[in-house]
């Protein structure tokens, strides 16, 4: 199967979750389809960008690397994707976000209180993609154990947010704090999207094993460049406002980089603790993180965790060529630009 038949199929798992709307309540779930690019800012049908569909194509491949049938991972697919995109509409409002994938965030254009209904709702939607498993042939104690496994990631990222959140404004924030924020916040659900597939494709505890501890360092790798292009990505390419962490002042990687070489008192913690920054603060700020290397360790610090990704899927005793496709997909994703 082509990439795109798969990006096709995927998306119909998560439409196949969506319940038959009546018409007064259309517009919640409108909303929700504008958040996975299906509508345009006028809820018309659409069909812009939803998005990378990174963790439902691993789930899918991880699933038959380990001989399952990916068809029976296509529920788990469309919920794991569901639950990023409620993460996505959750995170924007929770760090100020006007635009996501190159377009005006839910909570800008339907408010705040319509922005938290929505990602709830989508919530709801992925848990009831999950419930659909026992249609696609998944045993019923396999089902269980997902949804079991599927919560407590869901939990683990909410944890992740607390920290990424709570960390804003404390200069005293260390690379092992951001590691803990990170695992959860973006690493979890990298590494369930392996891990459980690979379980609904009848794994053995080993080969799952693998695929988790692939999952979890591709995430670790993914967010801290995620973090490189919160600072120098192209808005044009990653559809995100130029310099977003700065003008958020995040404590993202190079940032915790370049507090450690510049001091609390310096220059660049001077303007993570003023009342407001304007655009001549964040060319200062880029100048500081140009002067300490920072874009450099960081990249050098994701290259670490993807090396440590694939020799997790070394050691994934599963079918080879599925293996090569997953080896292939993470090698692409090192130094991405979107
Ligand atoms: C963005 O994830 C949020 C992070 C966890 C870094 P992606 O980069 O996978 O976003 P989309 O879905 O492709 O837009
Ligand atoms: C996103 O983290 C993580 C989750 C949504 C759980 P960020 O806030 O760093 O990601 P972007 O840059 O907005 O995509
Ligand atoms: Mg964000
Ligand atoms: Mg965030």
């Amino acid at each position: 199967m082509t990439h795109a038949e798969i990006r096709t199929q995927i998306q119909a798992a998560m439409r196949a979750a969506f319940p038959q709307a009546e018409e007064r309540v259309a517009q919640f779930y409108a909303m929700q389809q504008y958040q996975l690019g299906w509508r345009d800012t006028q809820l018309a049908p659409a069909d812009v960008d939803p998005g990378k569909l990174l963790r439902p194509y691993l789930t899918l491949l991880a699933c038959r690397a380990a001989g399952g049938d990916p068809h029976q991972a296509l529920p788990l697919a469309a919920g794991i994707q569901l639950i990023h995109d409620f993460s996505l509409i959750h995170d924007d409002i929770e760090d100020n976000s006007d635009l996501r994938r190159g377009r005006p965030t839910v909570w800008k254009l339907w408010g705040l209180a319509q922005g938290i209904n929505t990602g709830d709702g989508m919530f709801t939607v992925a848990h009831l993609a999950l419930h659909r498993m026992s249609d696609a042939g998944v045993p019923a104690e396999v089902a269980l154990e997902i949804i079991r496994r599927f919560d407590q990631t869901i939990l683990t990222i909410c944890e992740g947010q607390f920290l990424d959140l709570s960390y804003e404004g404390n200069l005293a924030i260390s690379e092992a704090d951001y590691l803990a924020m990170i695992s959860r916040k973006t690493a979890a659900l990298i590494a369930a999207a392996a891990g459980l597939g690979a379980i609904v494709g009848g794994a053995t505890a080993a080969t799952a094993q693998a695929l988790f501890a692939y999952g979890q360092n591709l995430g670790l790798a993914f967010q801290v460049q995620d973090d490189v292009l919160g600072i120098w990505g192209d808005p044009e390419v990653t559809g995100k406002p130029f310099a977003a962490d700065l003008y958020q002042r995040k404590l993202s990687l190079p940032v915790i980089h370049a507090l450690q070489a510049t001091g609390t008192e310096g220059a660049l913690a001077q303007r993570y603790t003023q009342a407001s920054i304007n655009d001549e603060d964040v060319r200062v700020m880029l100048d500081i993180l140009d002067q300490t290397g920072a874009r450099g360790y960081t990249a050098g610090v994701a290259e670490h965790y993807h090396r440590q990704a694939l020799a997790a899927l070394d050691a994934a005793n599963g079918e080879p060529a599925t293996i090569g496709q997953i080896r292939a997909i993470t090698q692409q994703l090192l130094g991405r630009q979107f």
